[in-house]
């Protein structure tokens, strides 16, 4: 008989069997560890000296068996040339900002996606800050964006002092619905924030209409958007302003945190060097451009290390095959699944090339959604859900207010859930989620 064989729950009693027979191991530690955090805790547990040699032998298959058996919500992208360009960099003597990897990541992001300037930055939160800073936002200010995003898209601007006015989402793409939004605006309204979910674009054109009406800035959190387009042009680059993540939960990554600015209005180009520069001149300065540099304005410290930017490169490099790879796992999750009557699947407006960031189903209801979780950890697939709606946070009820009803911002939100989604998922474990997910519903 394998370990395969006799099926996960006796694998984890014969494992813990097997910890209780060293010494100073404890049950509640191999208990507490999980996929990734177990493999290398046997690992050095197999190390011990005490451990007899049949119990590091049982060790071992354990070890692959559960490696084996896990899958994970995420595992960050390697594509296998990240190494030798960090080496690159380490011998160019620059590691920190604007260094060489920095040059070709803004170049390649500027050419490929069509930005007036692209500046690599330590995080989307940072990018997004950069951006309320540009836009001169002030407390008393007011910003229309939606409740179902993440933190950084609200908290950037009420560093600011801005008071944040939530909009209710659309129920297919769960975007910002463009057809609330001028009902929100008032005279204080400086600035929309569409977000891009799970990389499928907002109504960007009636956005941009709106805004212009309406002589407001458009600063779009494309954390999830980098390589998907509406009607034909980069998420990102149709706002005045947009941001990107390249956190390693996203479809490229800069090591595991950074993100980038992409200025679209050329006339923020200079002003947006200086914020990422400490509020100095500093970048005119090493284009020879002034003969020294000084403090200009407020700003802080933007950029991204040009060893994290090594990385990047090496990701976007590959670009074009990440994006394909995610496809294809993206479509083989959308042909099984969407048949299934008791979920729906995301839906992609025709004007829309997603990225496959993110393959979400939405269960009838939170118990619904809930009880799914549990069942795929229990056969071990790790599932999420994902944002709880601002508006009902505590920051949320403190710096901002939902304009019009919540119709579907907390229906939406409490049913959806996320399916192991990554570069380097392979096609048997990911064979193995649709499988598990078929199995549940039968
Ligand atoms: C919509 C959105 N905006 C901003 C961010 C923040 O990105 P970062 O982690 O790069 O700061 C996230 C992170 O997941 C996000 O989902």
């Amino acid at each position: 008989m394998t370990l395969r064989d006799i099926g996960a729950q006796s694998a984890r009693i014969g494992l813990l069997a097997v910890a209780s027979t060293m010494r100073g191991t404890r049950t509640s530690e191999l208990d507490w560890c999980h996929g990734r955090s177990l493999w290398a805790a046997m690992g050095g547990y197999s190390n011990h000296q005490s451990a007899s040699d049949t119990a590091r032998e049982l060790f071992t298959l354990l070890i692959g068996y559960i490696e084996d058996l896990m899958i994970p919500f995420n595992v960050p992208p390697v594509v296998g040339t990240e190494l030798s360009f960090i080496q690159t960099a380490i011998g160019s003597g620059k590691l920190c900002g604007d260094g060489s990897f920095t040059q070709r990541c803004q170049q390649w992001l500027e050419q490929r996606f069509g930005s007036a300037k692209v500046l690599l930055t330590p995080s989307c939160t940072a990018s997004l800050e950069m951006a309320a800073i540009l836009l001169n936002i002030h407390p008393g200010d007011e910003v229309i964006m939606p409740s179902y995003t993440f933190a950084s898209t609200a908290n950037a601007f009420v560093l600011r002092g801005a008071t944040i006015v939530f909009v209710d989402i659309r129920p297919d793409t769960l975007n910002i619905d463009e057809t609330l939004i001028e009902a929100a605006i008032t005279p204080n309204t400086r600035s929309i924030v569409p977000v891009h979910y799970a990389g499928v674009a907002c109504e960007m054109d009636t956005i941009m209409a709106i805004a212009k009406q309406h002589r407001l800035w458009v600063v779009e959190d494309a954390a999830q958007g980098v390589m998907a387009t509406y009607k034909g042009r980069a998420l990102g680059t149709l706002g005045h302003i947009g941001c990107f993540s390249f956190h390693e939960t996203k479809n490229y990554t800069s090591g595991g945190e950074g993100g980038a600015i992409l200025i679209n209005n050329a006339a923020f180009i200079e002003q947006a060097e200086i914020i990422r520069e400490k509020g100095t001149n500093r970048s005119q300065f090493f284009r020879k451009k002034v003969d020294k540099y000084t403090w200009y304005d407020i700003g802080s410290s933007y950029l991204m290390a040009d060893l994290q930017a090594a990385y990047l490169w090496a990701q976007l490099e590959a670009a074009e095959t990440i994006n394909l790879r995610r496809l294809t796992l993206w479509n083989r999750y959308y042909v099984s699944l969407a048949q299934q009557d008791s979920l729906a699947v995301p839906v992609l407006p025709d004007t829309c090339q997603h990225n496959s960031h993110m393959f979400y189903l939405k269960l009838s209801d939170i118990n619904d959604r809930n009880s799914f979780i549990r069942y795929m950890k229990s056969v071990d697939i790790l599932t999420v859900f994902h944002y709880i709606p601002l508006h009902s946070s505590p920051a949320g009820q403190r710096f901002g207010r939902f304009h019009g009803s919540d119709r579907y911002t907390s229906r939406e939100s409490q049913r959806l859930v996320r399916l192991p989604l990554f570069y380097n998922l392979k096609d048997s474990d990911q064979q193995r989620v649709i499988d598990a997910i078929c199995g549940y519903y039968i």
